[in-house]
């Protein structure tokens, strides 16, 4: 099939690259000319393991092309996809949907008749309602569908999670578009990943219900977490006690310095907006997104309890999780000011972070690798858990540490290892080992 993805940021490029991919004809269309320019040449933004390889052959395949000209490409294929941004608005906790309703104007100028518009953009129930209208009243006698189709990419493992979805969900009542969908997905369909058809309304509250639902776990096994820490139980052993039973299941229960990322935070916050302006409050999300901000301030005070002041801690990792070079929401944006403003000094090392441009790192040293960050430091803080952490040699860490001290925050190590290297270790919900 002949496929116009428009917006190729994160999403919009991993469905043009699978779906390319797939053999279907892509165009990947955004306005920033030099971003087309360079994934022209196969150069991706992004750090999202395996994207660049899938682009490049999928581009030399002659399946995946891009553009900056929403109208030609209009021309070439009646199957639009929206994959724009739908950021959290400056003025409250709303999307901002101005790219998406300008995308709709946009479009609405040279649609061809009887196209299918896929909306993978996260949008609050009623936007596609809306983008419809807007079609509609610019383009009364055009014939063409608005769908829902959320998208449900974990960054660092966006192109599995799109081959093998949990399920797609897909909201439309039209015959012509479910066919079409069917055609689009048929690589996933073919390998009986489950497909939901439902109205676009509750489609576009299944995105947002998903998204809310995983962060109150991890809220949930955080606050358990505080609890066992008091009481000298173990949350790992409580995570796999309550996941074993079926209708908990094992998933999103790994405690930690709390969730960031561009996705939970701004669509928790966006469903609650929904819910005041439909006078159905959402009072368990209100209480999840105060309770993560406090704990993402608190945890900068616990390393001030185990460390003191004045005194040199390295950092490991600073984007919102592991195999990401995302910082948006990440803890360590409100743990590492704290520190610093106490007279710590800080040295950082992350992977794949981009240092620059972040005003709330300054004052603190980046470091090339792990262990130039924990050479002569007091404390070694672990914020996300890239398997390269966790293949560190300790020995020799704790060798060129002055003090040796971890407060890991994602339980990367065991209780009985750091025990056996005599490290004084802190972690989330388990006991703190301190063999002084
Ligand atoms: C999330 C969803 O998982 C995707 O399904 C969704 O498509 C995406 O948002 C989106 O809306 O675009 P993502 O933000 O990439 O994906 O990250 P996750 O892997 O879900 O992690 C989110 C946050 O929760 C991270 O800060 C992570 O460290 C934290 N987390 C996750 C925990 O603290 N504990 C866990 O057990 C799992």
């Amino acid at each position: 099939m002949n496929i116009t993805i428009i917006g190729s940021g994160y999403v919009g490029l991993v469905t043009g690259a699978c779906l390319s991919d797939a053999g279907h004809k892509v165009i990947c269309v955004d306005k920033d000319k030099s971003k087309i320019a360079n994934l022209s040449r196969g150069q991706i933004p992004i750090y999202e393991p395996g994207l660049e390889t899938l682009v490049k052959k999928n581009i030399k395949e002659e399946n995946l092309s891009f553009s900056s000209n929403i109208k030609s490409s209009l021309n070439a294929s009646k199957i639009i996809f929206i994959a724009v941004g739908t950021p959290t608005s400056l003025e409250g906790d709303n999307a901002d949907l101005s790219q998406i309703y300008s995308c709709a104007k946009e479009i609405s100028e040279s649609l061809r008749d009887e196209s299918i518009i896929i909306v993978k953009s996260t949008v609050p129930v009623g936007t596609c309602d809306r983008i419809e209208e807007i079609i509609s009243e610019k383009n009364p006698t055009k014939k063409f569908e608005v769908i829902s189709n959320p998208e449900f990419l974990r960054e660092g493992s966006a192109i599995r999670d799109f081959e093998n979805p949990d399920r797609i969900v897909v909201g439309t009542s039209s015959k012509n578009a479910i066919e079409s969908i069917k055609e689009i997905y048929k690589r996933q369909i073919k390998k009986e990943y489950p497909i939901i058809f439902t109205s676009r309304k509750s489609s576009e509250l299944i995105k947002y219900a998903s998204n809310s639902m995983l962060a109150m776990r991890i809220i949930f096994i955080n606050e358990i977490a505080d609890l066992c820490e008091k009481v000298g139980a173990n949350v790992e052993d409580i995570a796999n006690g309550i996941g074993l039973d079926k209708r908990i299941g094992p998933h999103f229960l790994n405690a930690g310095p709390g969730f960031g990322g561009s996705c939970f935070p701004k669509d928790a916050r966006a469903l609650i907006e929904s819910g005041e302006e439909f006078k159905a409050p959402q009072n368990l999300l209100k209480a999840v997104i105060d309770g993560n901000e406090r704990r993402k301030l608190n945890l900068g005070d616990r390393i001030l309890e185990v460390i003191g002041e004045n005194k040199k801690v390295g950092i490991l990792g600073v984007t919102f999780k592991a195999n990401t070079d995302d910082m948006r929401e990440a803890p360590s944006l409100s743990i590492i000011p704290k520190l610093l403003k106490k007279n710590i000094n800080v040295s950082i090392y992350d992977p794949e972070a981009n240092k620059e441009n972040i005003n709330e790192f300054y004052g603190a040293e980046w470091k090339d690798d792990a262990y130039s960050v924990a050479k002569n430091s007091d404390c070694l803080i672990i914020l996300t858990e890239w398997n390269e952490f966790k293949e560190l040699d300790l020995k020799k860490i704790k060798d060129i540490m002055t003090r040796p001290i971890i407060v890991d925050f994602r339980n990367i190590f065991s209780l009985k290892e750091m025990e056996d290297l005599n490290f004084e270790y802190h972690s989330v919900g388990r006991n703190t080992i301190n063999t002084k």
